[in-house]
């Protein structure tokens, strides 16, 4: 894994957790929102924090129903880039299947091991390891990335898990794609360090490994709204003593680029899901 990556992930340990902890499900990825609801009204930190969880919560419920629709979710699943493992722990309790968390941040990995510990969960477990070396073993049923694909080199990242998932196993992504690469995509990586691609990019880089795009789902709409929640976070929490107030300006005007990157519809938010084709 680029060490740009691996070290922007260490560094933000505390700062995820603060955000959107305590757990023992501690996610890292967006939120669903009704489109069209009203934004944040001026709360306490511990509201809005529950409000920004519940709704990556809602984001994951919302997924897992969608596609179980799609195909069967199988038995023992792969969260690649699983981050402090929210939806790892999700995938393991409210499915009961058997997870692998794979993460290339040792700290991250010990503590989704707590994490799972602490909900009582012994069917998650972590490997320390590159998204691009998934293993060789065929075993698994399922493997899914939320956003976490979009830091992946996407024709590597197939090709091993051709490799990971026994026939007829499926891949689900839950991530940013560009439509246009301009403006937008210099935007997006430059400040969360990576490389958007288009629905297209993934499309192809999957068929070469032998998987087929079976389904598409967009949510733009539903998640435009986390920027509003996670703007107003970073407001109230600029009033706490001692705030890094340039980080959290810098992170601010980021978040209302997103904004408005969403409703230009510059960054979609999709689900994708792919089937291992052949034997
Ligand atoms: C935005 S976070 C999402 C975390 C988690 N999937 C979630 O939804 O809470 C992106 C994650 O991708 C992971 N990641 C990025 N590149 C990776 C790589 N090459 N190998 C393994 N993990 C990677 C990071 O460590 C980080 O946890």
């Amino acid at each position: 894994m680029d060490t740009r990556v691996t070290g922007y992930y260490t560094a933000k340990t505390a700062q995820i957790m603060e955000k959107y902890g305590p757990g023992p499900r501690v996610h890292f990825h967006i939120g669903h929102f009704t489109p069209g609801a009203q934004p944040p009204t001026p709360s306490s930190l511990a509201e809005l924090r529950a409000g920004l969880v519940a709704a990556q919560e809602r984001l994951v419920a919302e997924a897992v129903a969608h596609w179980s629709g799609v195909a069967a979710l199988g038995h023992r699943g792969l969260d690649v880039g699983c981050g402090l493992g929210g939806t790892s722990l999700w995938w393991a309790k409210e499915l009961g299947c058997e997870v692998t968390a794979v993460t290339a941040v040792p700290e991250h990995a010990r503590l989704v091991e707590e994490l799972a510990g602490s909900a009582g969960l012994t069917t998650v477990r972590c490997r320390v390891s590159d998204a691009h070396d998934t293993g060789d073993q065929a075993r698994y049923d399922t493997a899914m990335a939320w956003e976490a694909a979009c830091y992946f080199d996407r024709p590597r990242w197939f090709a091993g898990l051709r490799r990971t998932l026994r026939p007829g196993g499926m891949v689900f992504v839950e991530d940013v794609f560009v439509r246009d690469p301009v403006p937008w995509k210099p935007v997006f990586d430059r400040y969360w360090r990576t490389d958007v691609a288009s629905v297209d990019t993934y499309r192809r880089a999957a068929h070469t490994a032998g998987f087929t795009l079976v389904d598409e789902r967009d949510l733009t709409a539903e998640t435009s709204a986390f920027w509003d929640w996670s703007i107003a976070w970073n407001a109230e929490r600029s009033r706490l003593p001692g705030a890094d107030l340039p980080r959290l300006r810098a992170s601010t005007a980021a978040h209302r680029r997103m904004r408005t990157a969403w409703n230009e519809g510059g960054i979609e938010v999709r689900l994708l899901a792919f089937e291992r084709t052949g034997a």
